[in-house]
């Protein structure tokens, strides 16, 4: 196994490209950031000493999470027990990791495993103090439902965990929800910003006009597929009619659980729960 990482500045921030290699191919990248002596993610355990150099580098005396996925909560309990700090996340980020995560042999493949760890429950809204930046945390379900993301409004700075990735995406995971997606990005959007530190793919500049691609982009997409629903197709034909194609090494290797056909199944199973919820 070989891992590699690189550091960044910007305006103050310092971040760090953490990979993981696997036969001389990049499988996984995620970005961790430093403000003053906060730590906003804890990368792959796979890399625990890097990240260990870079927490020590810069004296962390405080942790949070985006959210409770291993390539970000991979060594959170560990830099806990090691530097004698605290950790706050998301409440049910913090019910999951108190247990540890369960992973496929996948995931632990790419991340490596994620132990138990216990944290501390930060509440929607509120902010954490460095000693010179405000974060906010902001409440964004549909990645999963323990998502914050974190704004910095003096700076007009969002640190965006896995909302943002790119404009457009071809997979989804089957525990996402688009529809839950586009009200987050709505709520983003209507935030002050223009840096997008986003946990796999950060932009520096034009953060915000990032943001609106993607929401277009749900958009158009679960716009689409509700009216295909609403002619009465299922989702695999609502799949076969957008003229949508599969990537059959990531749906075999995940057993379904990374996909191109999540992203219909999930606004069709949203599109089921409307209906049902309006019926009572
Ligand atoms: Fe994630």
């Amino acid at each position: 196994m070989a891992v590699r990482k690189f550091s960044y500045e910007f305006d103050g921030v310092s971040y760090y490209r953490f990979s993981v290699y696997r036969l001389g191919s990049n499988v996984q990248t995620v970005y961790t950031f430093v403000l003053d002596d906060v730590l906003i993610d804890t990368a792959q355990s796979h890399n625990r000493e890097n990240i260990l150099h870079v927490a020590q580098k810069h004296d962390i005396k405080k942790i949070i999470l985006t959210h409770h996925h291993e390539d970000h909560s991979g060594n959170v309990g560990f830099l806990i027990d090691e530097l004698k700090i605290d950790a706050y996340a998301h409440p049910e980020t913090v019910r999951l990791l108190k247990r540890g995560l369960k992973l496929s042999p996948l995931a632990k493949l790419l991340s490596g495993s994620v132990g138990h760890a216990h944290l501390l429950p930060l509440t929607e809204n509120s902010i954490i103090q460095t000693a010179n930046y405000n974060l906010q945390a902001i409440y964004t379900p549909g990645h999963c439902k323990d998502h914050y993301c974190y704004y910095e409004a003096n700076k007009g700075w969002l640190f965006s965990g896995d909302l943002y990735v790119a404009d457009k995406i071809k997979y989804f995971a089957k525990f996402e929800s688009l529809l839950t997606q586009i009200e987050s990005l709505k709520k983003l959007i209507a935030l002050d910003f223009d840096v997008l530190f986003c946990s796999h793919n950060p932009k520096t500049k034009d953060g915000k006009q990032r943001l609106k691609n993607k929401l277009q982009f749900f958009e158009d997409f679960a716009g689409t597929v509700t009216t295909l629903y609403n002619q009465g197709h299922n989702a695999r034909q609502i799949f076969a009619l957008m003229g949508m194609k599969e990537n059959y090494v990531n749906k075999y290797l995940t057993f379904g659980a990374f996909c191109s056909e999540n992203m219909v199944h999930s606004v069709v199973a949203d599109l089921k729960k409307q209906k049902l919820a309006h019926k009572k």
